[in-house]
């Protein structure tokens, strides 16, 4: 039985901050942005937007991709979408800005808002590589049970709100945004000619180097007291050197061991879709493992680090732009905080 990816769709928030914006309010400028990091601009969500509002656009417009919604109005792709999330039976949300501290998960708050009565729902916390363990961990719970049939698996962030704007080595990193895809456990062969679907994944972790990327505040080890006055509310702190380096090794590692395990050159896979952490983490990666730059998709420039969504987003926009065909082998990977790293393979 194969996972087959059956709806993708994504979900940005119309507010977009260039770095020029940045400038004028940080000591930062567009060319020390570009130069170090290959982001151009970030979309911000306004206050009155969660993570579960976000969550829940992209989850829409991919269910609604599943209903054979041909675009156009509103209404109707949220009617196409919430008859499509009637046959849900999983929902699995990768974040590290859920909407409640704890309980209950964002997964939950989606599932209610869709309509979504049949679906078990919860949250990964994987850092940038929620997606990656999400991906595979609805992928085997689809397997592992005779009954289910689909799931749909979401990453969605809301870094500006947890964002030290006081610390520019951070700040002008990160974007919010959703995405969304929709999977289904179908009779299409795994391997061989033909093969469909999720056809490997790894999935790791250096809990070691937890300290390099954290936000310390709020959970049980340093919890806000009563009558507390905060500094700053709770935020990512983030060794950029050690991720970096960790990143570059982790990313580089993974495609090997994918290919690997497949069985699979770099000329089998038509495209790769890395996390959008920092396009020179991606150059550095590309040139060790010699694999060309055209190779890989690179979105960042227009919506900087969105951790757990990044994959996702970059899929949809790959998908609706036709430049996903049937039967392209298609590599994901990502790192982040936790610290965590995966990818997946995916025959489209
Ligand atoms: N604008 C202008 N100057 C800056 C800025 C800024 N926004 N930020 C830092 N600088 C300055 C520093 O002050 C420093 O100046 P100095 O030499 O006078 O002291 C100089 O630029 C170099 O700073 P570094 O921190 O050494 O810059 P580096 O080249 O390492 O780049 C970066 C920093 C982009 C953060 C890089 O380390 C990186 O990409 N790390 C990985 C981050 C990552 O991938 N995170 C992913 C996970 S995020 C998540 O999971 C949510």
């Amino acid at each position: 039985m194969a996972i087959e990816i059956r709806g993708t769709g994504k979900a940005v928030p119309a507010n977009r901050v260039s770095n020029g914006d940045l400038a004028r309010k940080i000591d930062t400028s567009d060319e020390w942005i570009r130069s170090h990091t290959g982001i151009g601009a970030r979309h911000f969500a306004d206050e009155g937007t969660a993570c579960s509002d976000l969550a829940l656009e992209a989850a829409r417009e991919a269910l609604a991709m599943t209903g054979g919604w041909p675009g156009g109005d509103r209404e109707g792709r949220d009617l196409a979408a919430g008859e499509a999330a009637k046959t849900l039976d999983l929902i699995v949300l990768a974040t590290a800005g859920a909407d409640f501290c704890g309980c209950p998960s964002t997964a939950c708050v989606v599932q209610d808002g869709l309509g979504a009565r049949q679906a078990a729902a919860m949250d990964i916390t994987a850092g940038c590589t929620g997606f990656v363990y999400g991906l595979e961990t609805a992928a085997g719970l689809l397997l592992a049970g005779k009954t289910r049939k689909r799931a749909l698996v979401i990453g969605s962030e809301l870094l500006s709100r947890l964002t030290n704007w006081e610390d520019r080595g951070t700040c002008v990193l990160f974007g919010d945004g959703a995405g969304a895809v929709v999977l289904e456990k179908t009779g299409a062969p795994v391997e061989g000619p033909g093969r469909r679907g999720l056809v490997g994944s790894i999935l790791g972790a250096d809990g070691a180097g937890a300290e390099h990327l954290m936000i310390r505040r709020g959970g049980t080890r340093n919890p806000f007291k009563a009558g507390e006055t905060l500094g700053l509310p709770p935020h990512i702190e983030m060794n950029g050197q050690a991720v970096y380096n960790f990143a570059v090794k982790a990313f580089t590692d993974t495609c090997r061991r994918l290919m690997a395990e497949d069985g699979s050159g770099i000329d089998d896979i038509a495209l790769i879709v890395p996390h959008q952490a920092n396009a020179r983490i991606v150059q550095a990666a590309g040139k060790r493992l010699g694999i060309p730059e055209e190779k890989f998709f690179l979105n960042i420039g227009e919506y900087a680090n969105t951790s757990a969504a990044s994959i996702p987003i970059a899929l949809d926009e790959l998908n609706r732009a036709g430049r996903l065909k049937r039967g392209d082998l298609v590599m994901t990977v990502a790192f982040g905080g936790g610290l965590t790293f995966g990818g997946n393979l995916i025959v489209w």
